[in-house]
């Protein structure tokens, strides 16, 4: 087991290896915001195929010099995968490369954001192990709910752990091991329907009952809202809105959104982090 070095740096991981649940826009809209409280940060993307964190770092560049803001870009590096042949010899060239990428993040840097692809791999692995704070967005569906653990199809029980929840059980080990405190694990859920359901309480009673199983906190989310869909193209975030002269017009889900996405930080308790 490969041992885990402590770091000046808040790691923050975005994991889950189910894909689509919201962790590149969260990513994102964390940067940004702890940026705005005054700390730097620096982000490393593990999804080497869809960059969508680089491409919305690329897009907030493109959009700070097209209209004259002198806004700190964060430093935004990506890990390419090894292609050596032994898988060994490949798994020791990915950790090395993590570990000088994170190496020259933390020289200069308070938090470190790191973006994981929607699966298992040996980078994601190797992050979560090395995560202060892991946050995974989920999706307002038992489908989701699925890697995390199975549940009775009558009683809505949780019947055993599954996937995603025995992978985080063995990087706190790793963490544990390696005399490293054990990592905050913050589950959300993420586009949360506007509307009431069963599927919603249901959701609820179940994440609530597996914290207590699996040790992770489960605390709330974000909303559904178009507003994150469509702030992408431009590098925004929400909490940007009230900084650009092209901003969407505010409405009453846009400050809600905002409220929710403030919260959710403060629930983080991040170090240094005041409300
Ligand atoms: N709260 C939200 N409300 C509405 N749309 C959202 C919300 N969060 C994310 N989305 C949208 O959902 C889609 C998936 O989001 P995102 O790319 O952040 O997920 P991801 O977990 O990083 O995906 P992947 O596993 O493929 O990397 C995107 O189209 C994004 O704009
Ligand atoms: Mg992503």
């Amino acid at each position: 087991m490969q041992v885990i070095k402590p770091r000046d740096v808040h790691i923050i991981v975005l994991g889950n290896e189910k894909g689509g649940t919201g962790k590149s826009t969260t990513a994102m809209h964390l940067t940004v915001s702890i940026q705005k409280q005054g700390f730097k940060v620096g982000v490393l993307d593990l999804d080497t195929r869809q960059r969508s964190l680089t491409r919305y770092l690329e897009n907030r560049e493109a959009y700070t010099v097209a209209h004259g803001l002198n806004w700190t870009i964060p430093e935004h590096l990506v890990a390419t995968p090894s292609d050596l042949p032994d898988m060994g010899e490949r798994e020791r060239e990915e950790a090395e490369l993590l570990d000088s990428l994170i190496d020259r993040l933390e020289e200069d840097n308070d938090f470190l954001v790191i973006d994981c692809p929607g699966g298992r791999t040996h980078f994601a692995q190797l992050a979560h192990a090395m995560a202060n704070t892991l946050l995974t967005p989920m999706n307002d569906s038992f489908v989701d709910l699925d890697l995390l653990a199975r549940v009775d199809p009558e009683t809505y029980a949780i019947d055993r752990l599954s996937l995603y929840a025995e992978s985080v059980w063995d990087s706190r080990k790793q963490r544990g091991a390696s005399g490293l405190p054990s990592t905050d694990w913050v589950v959300i859920r993420n586009r949360i329907s506007t509307t009431h359901s069963k599927n919603r309480q249901r959701m609820d009673a179940a994440l609530k009952s597996l914290q207590k199983r699996i040790a992770f906190r489960y605390v709330s989310g974000l909303s559904d809202r178009v507003i994150y869909r469509e702030l992408f193209p431009k590098g925004l975030t929400l909490v940007d809105l009230k900084d650009v002269d092209d901003k969407p017009k505010l409405t009453l889900s846009h400050v809600a959104a905002r409220y929710e996405l403030r919260k959710l930080l403060d629930q983080l308790s991040l170090p240094g982090w005041h409300d």
